[in-house]
């Protein structure tokens, strides 16, 4: 029993990436697909929804055998399949959810739907197997800035959230007007490397009587007003400055709040997630400050920071644990709640 072999065929399709992945026991990632569609998305500046789904529908088949065979097994050596069934765009997530219905009904298994922030948790379990609940995480994606107390396994408390823009969208903005393409999170990132983080000072929003909420919009405005006033000048704007100040204020902001709820709270473990989780300027400064602080940091590498299939396998692994199955009216829940099931 104790040595007993859980293989979980995973399935993600709520936003622009077609994703799926065979992982054992919630932590060993045997395979990971994906297909992703930024380069169809990139002419509109954004994910086009219809778009996302008519293309999920055309690659989900081909992800699924590709994971399958990296894995080295067949559908037989599968125990549980795992289904990304919100939040995210309902088109894009119904073609997931059919599809995982499709398969462990033709084969008789057993479907666990998973949330999709609970994924991007989970994505800090695969490379740091000492990694066991409770332990603060900072979830930054294109659609979530959250800052939750992970308390067991797929039990969270919620302690901040962004009021306004997720991280993630506030980056793409800002690289939006500055003339960078969709996603503009990773081309930021590089940029603000060849400028002077101190060069432009941007506000910090801060929320009364909520320690622990964020808000991106004031930076944005702040970015596009600046902006404004250098083009009305004829002056040059010095885009790597720009970018560097920006990811400046947003990452100091993402990691004041972190520590101050890693103290409040008697965290000794913090980790990051999500999609912003790739940026290189949060990940060092928040390294810099759980040092400072004596906690230790965890963060996934890059691939699994960004939309994937493993860590959905992963969630589903602890939900699948626990005892969680879903019947066949499982249905996508573009607005799902973090902790239902
Ligand atoms: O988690 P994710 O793939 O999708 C959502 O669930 O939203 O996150 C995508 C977001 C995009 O806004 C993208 O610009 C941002 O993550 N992102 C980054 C970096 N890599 C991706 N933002 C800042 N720096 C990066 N290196
Ligand atoms: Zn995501």
């Amino acid at each position: 029993m104790g040595d007993e072999k859980i293989r979980i065929l995973a399935i993600e399709t709520s936003c622009d990436e077609t994703a799926a992945a065979v992982v054992e026991n919630g932590r060993r990632v045997l395979s990971n697909v994906i297909s992703s569609q930024i380069s169809l998305h990139r002419t509109y500046g954004g994910v086009v929804p219809e778009i996302a789904s008519r293309k999920h529908i055309e690659k989900i088949d081909q992800v699924i055998r590709e994971a399958l065979a990296g894995a080295d097994v067949t559908l037989d050596g599968i125990d549980a399949v795992g289904v990304t069934y919100g939040p995210g765009l309902v088109g894009a997530l119904l073609v997931g959810v059919a599809e995982a219905k499709a398969i462990s009904y033709a084969r008789g298994l057993p479907l666990v739907g998973v949330h999709h922030i609970e994924g991007h948790v989970s994505a800090d379990y695969i490379e740091h197997p000492e990694l066991e609940p409770p332990f603060l995480c900072l979830v930054v994606s294109g659609g979530h800035t959250e800052l939750v107390i992970v308390e067991d396994y797929g039990v969270f408390k919620i302690l901040g959230r962004t009021r306004d823009d997720a991280a993630g969208e506030a980056f793409d903005k800002v690289a939006r007007a500055i003339g960078l393409s969709y996603p503009g999170g990773p081309q930021i990132d590089k940029l603000a490397k060849e400028g002077d983080p101190h060069s432009i000072v941007f506000p910090k929003a801060k929320i009364e009587g909520a320690p622990y909420d964020f808000s991106f919009s004031g930076v944005k405005s702040s970015v596009l007003n600046y902006l404004n006033q250098h083009k009305m000048q004829g002056k040059e704007i010095p885009r790597a400055d720009l970018a560097a100040s920006f990811q400046h204020a947003v990452v100091e902001v993402l990691v004041e709040h972190t520590m101050r709820a890693a103290e409040g709270f008697h965290m000794k473990h913090v980790a990051i997630a999500g999609g912003v989780a790739a940026n290189q300027g949060l990940r060092s400064a928040m390294q810099a400050a759980c040092e400072r602080a004596g906690i230790r940091f965890y963060r996934p590498s890059p691939i699994y920071c960004t939309d994937n299939a493993a860590m959905i396998g992963a969630a589903a692994y602890y939900s699948y644990k626990k005892g969680v199955r879903h019947g066949w009216d499982l249905n996508a829940v573009p607005n799902l709640r973090l902790g239902e099931h």
